[in-house]
C-alpha cells in the first residue's frame, strides 16, 4: 500500500523566533522542487507564531508543538493546552518522546492522557516511542514497544489512528551518531505495524506511517526510506541546518 512519506524536523529546545524566520527563508529557497512528502516543523512553542507567519506564503509545510499537557486550562504553571496550539495554527503534536519519557518522567499513562487530549481538537498526533539500549541487549525490543503502543494508545478509536503517525525511536540511536540499520529499523518497524494490527486491525495497520527517528543524515536517509515499513523520519540534529533537513527529504524521497 502506499503511505504518502513524512519528514519531521525536531529541532528541541533549539532556535529561537528570530533563528526560525531565517530557517524559513533559507529552507524554501532549498526545498523548491517540491517532493510528495508532508514536511513538518516542530519549533519550541515559543517560536510557532513566527513560524506560521513564516510559511504563510509557501503553504504545505505543516508546524507541530513538541509537546502539550494532558489538562485544559488552569493552575499548571509552565505548561501549554491544545486549544492555545490550535489557536497558533499548530497541526500536529510530537507526544512521548523519549526525551520527555526519560528526563520530565512521563510514563505510559500520562503520554495516553496527552494523546488524548490532542486528538479532543483535533490535533495530528506523533506518537514516540523506542527502546533503550539495555532493553534491547536484554532481549526486551517487543515487550517493550507493545507496551509502550498498547499502553500509549489505550482509548483511541481508529479514528484517532487515522490521524496517528509513530515513531520509532531507538533510544540508542538518538543524538549519538550511531544509526540503527536498515535491517534493525525494519524489523522493529515491521513488529510495530504487527502490534497496531492486532489491535486495530490489518485496513489500519497497513494505513498508518511509521517514521524513523535517530540520527537521520542525508547519507542515511535513503537507506531507511527504501525499506517497506519506514514511511518517513523524525529528524532531531540534522534537521537544525536547512540544507541537510532538505537534502534528507529529497534523499528519502528518491526512487531507491
Ligand atoms: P537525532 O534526534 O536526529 O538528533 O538523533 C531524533 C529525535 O530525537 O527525534
Amino acid at each position: 500500500m502506499y503511505r504518502r512519506p513524512i519528514f519531521a524536523a525536531n529541532w528541541k529546545m533549539n532556535k529561537g523566533p528570530s533563528e526560525t524566520q531565517d530557517f524559513v527563508k533559507s529552507f524554501l529557497q532549498k526545498i523548491t522542487d517540491r517532493p510528495s512528502a508532508d514536511i513538518v516543523i516542530a519549533a519550541p512553542f515559543l517560536c510557532l507564531p513566527t513560524l506560521s507567519e513564516s510559511l504563510r506564503e509557501a503553504g504545505g509545510i505543516e508546524m507541530a508543538a513538541q509537546n502539550c499537557s494532558q489538562f485544559d486550562d488552569g493552575a499548571y504553571t509552565g505548561e501549554i493546552s491544545v486549544k492555545m496550539l490550535r489557536e497558533v495554527l499548530v497541526r500536529h503534536v510530537i507526544i512521548g518522546h523519549s526525551e520527555r519519557r526519560s528526563i520530565f518522567g512521563e510514563t505510559n499513562a500520562i503520554i495516553n492522557a496527552k494523546l488524548k487530549k490532542a486528538r479532543e481538537v483535533n490535533l495530528k498526533l506523533i506518537f514516540c516511542i523506542g527502546e533503550t539500549l539495555e532493553e534491547r541487549n536484554a532481549g526486551q525490543l517487543e515487550s517493550i514497544l507493545s507496551s509502550q503502543i498498547t499502553e500509549g494508545l489505550a482509548g483511541l478509536t481508529t479514528d484517532d489512528l487515522d490521524h496517528t503517525v509513530i515513531a520509532y525511536e531507538p533510544v540508542w540511536a538518538i543524538g549519538t551518531g550511531v544509526t540503527a540499520t536498515a535491517q534493525q529499523a525494519q524489523d522493529a518497524h515491521a513488529y510495530v505495524r504487527s502490534v497496531v494490527a492486532s489491535i486495530y486491525g490489518d485496513d489500519i495497520a497497513q494505513k498508518i506511517r511509521i517514521q524513523y527517528g535517530g540520527s537521520v543524515k542525508p547519507n542515511n536517509a535513503a537507506e531507511l526510506m527504501a525499506c517497506p515499513d519506514i514511511d518517513g523520519a523524525l529528524i532531531g540534529g540534522a534537521s537544525l541546518e536547512p540544507q541537510s533537513f532538505s537534502d534528507i527529504i529529497h534523499n528519502g524521497c528518491a526512487p531507491a
